[in-house]
């Protein structure tokens, strides 16, 4: 039976946190003083991949591993591999801050790992280490982006959250590294689940914005948004091969068509990103719980998923809905 919420929006793709841990300190992510996860309460990946097989046989077919960090957690390939052996798992991502990926990339890969997005906010190093609060990690993010290509990771997608006064100038430079590269450059609105409760509408830079920055030079054609996505694509007029990619969360949220379910590290079920409701799957799983008790446990979890955000954003009454991002992972 489909996973179907009260809006009747069926679950397609799922967004899996494996970790709440994270070597970078973003500060529209991370809390100044992070209180980790308890390492007994995070699934196993015999756990995780349980988990999924239910979700599978309930139409979920794209996985996209997050964090925290996904590459931090222990033998990730295993988990990738473990995922990738569910028969009827379409396509598996990642969406990593890049750090490890020059060392991960390979066994990622052989462990059926499809594609990789990396979090990329500035291309000036020393801006970059000031956004990510850790020194000395900028080469080693593009040098794993490096490598991601090489080994076949497709595509290879940048995450480039835009706010205001700090990488907004920016946009255009990501823009020539796309076309360049022709890896597809995501602008990201900042939202507001950052752990230092520092986000307001003064710093949000709109999908709108951005679009138009990046028109004062090049020509964009709009694509028809593909139903569920959260972000809408464009290519280049010329020709030219990258794209760009802008998910306007804040300004044109698209909830009418959400098809994502999560899950986070510690065996919770999370029906949207910007409700606080939650459901601990897992007391099922390490209960003796059985696949069809699971699935009519998250049956029911899903099917009070969250309307959406948009009257949330009309009213401007945000900020009390804050997750840190790192607990969910996007
Ligand atoms: N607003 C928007 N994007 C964010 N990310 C982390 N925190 C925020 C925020 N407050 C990004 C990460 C990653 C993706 C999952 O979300 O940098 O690329
Ligand atoms: Fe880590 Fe990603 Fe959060 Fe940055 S945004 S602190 S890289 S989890």
């Amino acid at each position: 039976m489909q996973l179907v919420d009260g809006f009747g929006r069926a679950a397609r793709k799922l967004r899996l946190s494996v970790t709440d841990r994270c070597n970078f300190r973003c500060d529209f992510c991370m809390p100044l003083h992070p209180v980790w996860m308890p390492h007994s309460e995070i699934l196993t990946y015999e756990e995780i991949a349980r988990v999924v097989k239910i979700l599978v046989s309930m139409g979920v077919s794209k996985i996209r591993l997050s964090g925290g960090e996904p590459l931090m957690r222990r033998d990730i390939e295993r988990g990738v591999k473990m995922i990738r052996e569910v028969p009827g798992v379409e396509s598996i991502s990642i969406t990593t801050n890049g750090y490890f990926l020059a060392e991960k990339a390979e066994a990622l890969k052989r462990a059926g790992l499809d594609s990789v997005t990396v979090s990329l906010h500035s291309l000036k190093p020393e801006r970059f280490e000031e956004i990510v609060g850790r020194k000395d990690v900028f080469s080693k993010v593009l040098a794993g982006l490096e490598k991601a290509r090489d080994v076949g990771l497709q595509p290879v997608k940048i995450n480039c959250v835009v706010t205001k006064g700090c990488n907004d100038d920016e946009i255009l430079d990501f823009v020539e590294l796309g076309r360049q590269s022709g890896m597809v450059i995501r602008f990201i609105e900042y939202m507001p689940f950052d752990g230092r409760h520092m986000w307001s509408t003064e710093k949000l830079v709109s999908g709108k914005e951005i679009i138009a920055k990046i028109e004062e030079r090049y020509r964009l054609e709009r694509l028809p948004r593909e139903a569920g996505s959260t972000s809408v694509a464009y290519r280049f007029a010329d020709g030219s091969k990258g794209m760009v990619n802008v998910i306007t969360s804040m300004t044109e949220p698209f909830c009418g068509d959400c098809d994502r379910i999560r899950l986070s590290a510690d065996g919770k079920i999370v029906p949207c990103l910007f409700s606080r409701d939650e459901y601990d799957v897992k007391k099922l799983l390490r209960g003796g719980g059985s696949d069809e008790e699971i699935a009519d446990f998250i049956r029911r979890a899903f099917a009070k998923k969250f309307a959406g955000v948009e009257t949330m954003i009309k009213t401007g009454r945000v900020q009390p809905l804050i997750r840190p991002m790192h607990t969910i992972g996007g």
